[in-house]
C-alpha cells in the first residue's frame, strides 16, 4: 500500500467508538461526534443502530456497524471503545465478545455503573490481556451524556493520556474548564461515582427534609417551591434545589393537586447508595447522613411495616406551630431551615469525601479531592456552587475532613444553633428528620473532647476482654472483672 493510501485509510477511520445504542450510548456518541470525532457506532440489536443514525446521523461523522468485528476494525489505533451497556453481565458479555478482536494497548472504557470491585476484577483481567481497561464513572443522566456529563475516568494514567482529550471535550465546562480529570488506577472512576451518588441520595433526603418542616408548618406546594427558588440564588445554589422548585410547582393535570400530594410517597433505588454505605462500612468509615438517605428509602417502601406501625404507634401529630402573625417569624423558620440543610448537606459531602480518602489509602489510589470537586461543579447531578468553595478549601488546605476548612467551619458556627433549633423542633413535633439529626450527631461526636466509646471499651472488657488502652499511659489493659477487680496489663499486645 502505498503512503497516501495509508493516509486516505486513516482518515477513514473513526477516533472512538461506542458501544450500545440505548439513550446513555446514543447520547455519549452523539455528543463525541457533534465534538468533532469520528464515531464508531455498534449496538447487539442492530435495528438500534440504524435508528440512531436515522434520526441524529447528520449530527456528526459516525461510522456504523453491524457487525462488532467491523467496528473494531473500524477504529484507529489504540482503539478507544466506550461501553455503554446494561451493567453487570451485559458489561462482561460485551467485553468478552471484544477480546479476540483486540490489540494490543487498545482501550476499552466502561462508562456504566459499574461497582468499583467489578472494575478492578475487569481491569486486571484485560491488563494481564495487553490491553488498558478504564472505569469511568459518567453523571448527568440523559441530558448531561448529550450535552457535557461530569467524567470520572480511572485506569492507567497511560491509557488517560489517549482517551481524555476526547472526554474532557465531551464532558461539561466552568470557565472552560472541563468536568472530567484522572482520578486513579482501576476502580477509583467508579468509586468516586459512587460515592457521588451517595452524596446525592443525602442531598435529596435533606431536601425532602427541609420540606416536610415547612409542610408541617403549613406551607402549600407552590409557597414551598417559592422557598427553595429564593434558596436557589443563595449558598444552596444547586441543580437539585432548582429542580427541587419545578417539581414542587407542578400541578397533576387529572386531579388539579400539587403533583408531589400525587404521587406514592415509596421511593426507589438502583443500589449506588447502598453501595456507597457497603463500601464505607467495610472501610470503617463513618457516613451516618449517607446511610440515614439510603435507609429512609428502605423505610419509605417498607408498605407492610409503615401500615403497621401508623394504626400502633402514638406520637405528636407532625405539625409545627409557628406563629404567622409577624411575618418575620415566618422568615426565622424558614431561614433556619435553609441553615439546618446546609449544613446537613456539608457534612454529606465531608462524609463521601471521606470515605474517598480511606478508599484511597486502601486501594493506593492518588486521588486529589479538590480535582473530584472541581470536576463535580457542573455536568453531574449533585452540581452545586458549594462544590467550587469546597475545591478551593482542598487545593488551599491539607484537610483532614472538610468541616474544618476554615470559610465551611465559620459557617457552621453561625448555622449550628438554626440547626439544632429545625432538628429539636422536628424531633417535638414528630417529623422524621434521620437525615438532618444524624448529621448533627455526626457533627457533634467529631467535635467532642470524650465520646461514649471509652464505655464501650469498659463494656467490651468486660464480657469479651477485648482490653482497652489508657489515657494516661501506653499498653493495653484489663480489668479482671470477675475476680478482685484490679487491672492488669496485657503483655501480648506488646
Ligand atoms: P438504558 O440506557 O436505556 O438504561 P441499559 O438497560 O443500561 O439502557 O442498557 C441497554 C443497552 O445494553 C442496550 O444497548 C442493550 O442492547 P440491545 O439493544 O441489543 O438490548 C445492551 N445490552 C444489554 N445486554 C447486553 C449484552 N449481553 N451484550 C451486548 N449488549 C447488551
Amino acid at each position: 500500500m502505498t503512503e497516501a493510501h495509508d493516509t486516505v485509510q486513516q482518515q477513514e477511520l473513526a477516533q472512538v467508538g461506542v458501544i450500545g445504542m440505548a439513550v446513555m450510548g446514543s447520547n455519549l456518541a452523539r455528543n463525541m461526534a457533534r465534538n468533532g470525532y469520528r464515531t464508531a457506532v455498534w449496538n447487539r440489536t442492530g435495528s438500534k443502530t440504524d435508528a440512531m443514525i436515522a434520526a441524529h446521523g447528520h449530527e456528526g461523522a459516525f461510522v456504523p456497524s453491524q457487525d462488532l468485528a467491523d467496528f473494531v476494525a473500524s477504529l484507529e489505533r489504540p482503539r478507544r471503545i466506550v461501553i455503554m451497556v446494561q451493567a453487570g453481565r451485559g458489561t462482561d458479555a460485551t467485553i468478552d465478545a471484544l477480546i479476540p478482536l483486540l490489540e494490543a494497548g487498545d482501550i476499552v472504557v466502561d462508562g456504566g455503573n459499574a461497582h468499583y470491585e467489578d472494575t478492578r476484577r475487569r481491569e486486571k483481567k484485560l491488563r494481564e490481556l495487553g490491553f488498558h481497561f478504564v472505569g469511568a464513572g459518567i453523571s448527568g443522566g440523559e441530558v448531561g451524556a448529550l450535552e457535557g456529563p461530569s467524567i470520572m475516568p480511572g485506569g492507567s494514567p497511560e491509557s488517560y493520556a489517549a482517551l481524555g482529550p476526547i472526554l474532557e471535550s465531551i464532558s461539561a465546562k466552568v470557565d472552560g474548564e472541563p468536568c472530567c480529570t484522572y482520578i486513579g488506577t482501576d476502580g477509583a472512576g467508579h468509586f468516586v461515582k459512587m460515592v457521588h451518588n451517595g452524596i446525592e441520595y443525602a442531598d435529596m433526603q435533606f431536601i425532602g427534609e427541609a420540606y416536610e418542616m415547612l409542610k408541617a408548618a403549613g406551607f402549600s406546594a407552590a409557597e414551598a417551591a417559592d422557598v427553595f427558588a429564593t434558596w436557589n440564588t443563595g449558598d444552596l445554589d444547586s441543580y437539585l434545589i432548582e429542580i427541587t422548585s419545578e417539581v414542587l410547582r407542578q400541578v397533576d393535570a387529572r386531579t388539579g393537586q400539587p403533583l408531589v400530594d400525587v404521587v406514592v410517597d415509596a421511593a426507589g433505588m438502583k443500589g449506588t447508595g447502598t453501595w456507597t454505605v457497603q463500601a464505607a462500612l467495610n472501610l470503617g468509615v463513618g457516613v451516618n447522613a449517607i446511610a440515614e438517605a439510603v435507609f429512609a428509602r428502605a423505610t419509605s417502601s417498607d408498605a407492610e411495616l409503615r401500615k403497621a406501625a401508623q394504626g400502633a404507634l402514638s406520637g405528636p401529630d407532625g405539625k409545627v406551630a409557628i406563629d404567622d402573625s409577624d411575618p418575620i417569624n415566618r422568615e426565622h423558620f424558614v431561614n433556619d431551615i435553609r441553615d439546618a440543610l446546609w449544613s446537613a448537606k456539608v457534612v454529606a459531602y465531608a462524609q463521601g469525601l471521606d470515605l474517598i480518602r480511606y478508599a484511597a489509602q486502601e486501594y493506593g489510589w492518588q486521588i486529589d479531592i479538590a480535582e473530584v470537586a472541581k470536576i463535580w461543579r457542573a455536568g453531574c447531578i449533585i452540581r452545586a456552587k458549594l462544590l467550587e468553595r469546597i475545591r478551593s478549601e482542598y487545593a488551599a488546605n491539607n484537610l483532614v475532613t472538610l468541616l474544618e476548612a476554615p470559610s465551611i467551619k465559620a459557617e457552621l458556627a453561625r448555622t449550628q444553633d438554626a440547626w439544632r433549633r429545625v432538628v429539636a423542633g422536628a424531633v417535638r413535633s414528630g417529623v422524621p428528620v434521620p437525615g438532618f439529626a444524624s448529621a448533627l450527631s455526626y457533627y457533634d461526636q467529631a467535635r467532642a473532647p470524650r465520646v461514649n466509646a471509652a464505655l464501650t471499651q469498659g463494656l467490651r472488657d468486660y464480657f469479651g476482654a477485648h482490653t482497652y488502652r489508657r489515657i494516661d499511659m501506653p499498653g493495653s489493659f484489663h480489668t479482671l472483672w470477675s475476680t478482685d477487680r484490679t487491672e492488669v496489663e496485657d503483655v501480648d499486645s506488646h
